[in-house]
């Protein structure tokens, strides 16, 4: 059983963060933003792993990969004073590394382990490799999606926040032109997924935010995304462009076809 091991984890996890303190109140709250970002992906995908009626020692496990993903965010930040992996480190990778040299993961078995690893070295890419082993599949799509369902919340949290309540690293810089550009919005309405080279303004972010559903695995995840209504609001910060309209109907039509017609966990 994982249950000893999962409290463990979690109790190491909290007693980690306390290392990392910022010199200043603003700086403060970025690690504090990736505090309770780990509590709630570790909601989430206990969330999806009970919807999917997980054993046991699947849920525990899913619940040990959402506390580690972000690891890696910590020192990061220390380091580099951003959660912008393109202008620093891959926080994956570093989430890795600081596990291993932290030894935390030595008092799973190693399948177990090995798991844990894969899913957080997975949860960030661009898409999934198509040579996972179904395990892997299931463990690195429970962490993407538990993982973006909070990355929404963060978003729009600081989307709508005064200035000075804002975490200053949520968002990179990208000019704020008030528009978004044709090549990201014909993205969304041929239903794919944005990569971040195609982002040419702050609005392109927020598309891309909302394009993040077509990646979206489990019918749960679409029943939560609508729930919150995290799409309604990131539309209504858009700006007032055809394309957009169009951007953001396309991917409303597909949530309510993984909602209605899933017969599919
Ligand atoms: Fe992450």
């Amino acid at each position: 059983m994982l249950k000893k091991q999962l409290l463990q984890i979690s109790t190491w996890f909290d007693s980690f963060v306390t290392a990392f303190k910022a010199e200043s109140a603003q700086e403060q709250r970025n690690y504090d933003l990736k505090i309770e970002h780990t509590a709630k992906v570790r909601n989430n995908i206990e969330l999806l792993a009970d919807s999917l009626l997980l054993p046991a020692d699947k849920r525990a496990l899913a619940s040990i990969i959402a506390i580690c993903h972000d690891v890696g965010r910590f020192p990061q930040y220390a380091k580099y004073g951003t959660f912008n992996d393109a202008t620093s480190v891959n926080h994956a990778a570093l989430a890795i590394q600081t596990l291993k040299s932290e030894g935390i993961l030595q008092i799973l078995d190693e399948v177990s382990r090995d798991m844990v690893i894969q899913s957080i070295a997975l949860h960030n890419v661009f898409l999934l490799p198509d040579n996972l082993c179904p395990d892997e599949l299931l463990f690195a799509r429970l962490i993407r999606d538990a993982d973006k369902l909070d990355i929404w919340r963060v978003l729009i949290e600081y989307c709508t926040a005064q200035p000075e309540e804002r975490a200053s690293a949520v968002v990179w810089e990208l000019p704020d032109t008030g528009l978004c550009s044709d090549a990201a919005i014909n993205e969304v309405i041929n239903g794919r997924m944005i990569n971040r080279s195609v982002l040419s303004s702050a609005d392109d972010f927020k598309l891309l935010q909302i394009s993040w559903a077509y990646d979206l695995n489990f019918k749960e995840t679409f029943v939560q995304l609508s729930e919150h209504g995290y799409i309604d609001t990131l539309a209504g910060l858009l700006p007032d462009q055809n394309g957009c309209h169009g951007a953001v109907s396309a991917v409303r039509s597909f949530i309510k076809s993984r909602i209605v017609g899933a017969s599919y966990l």
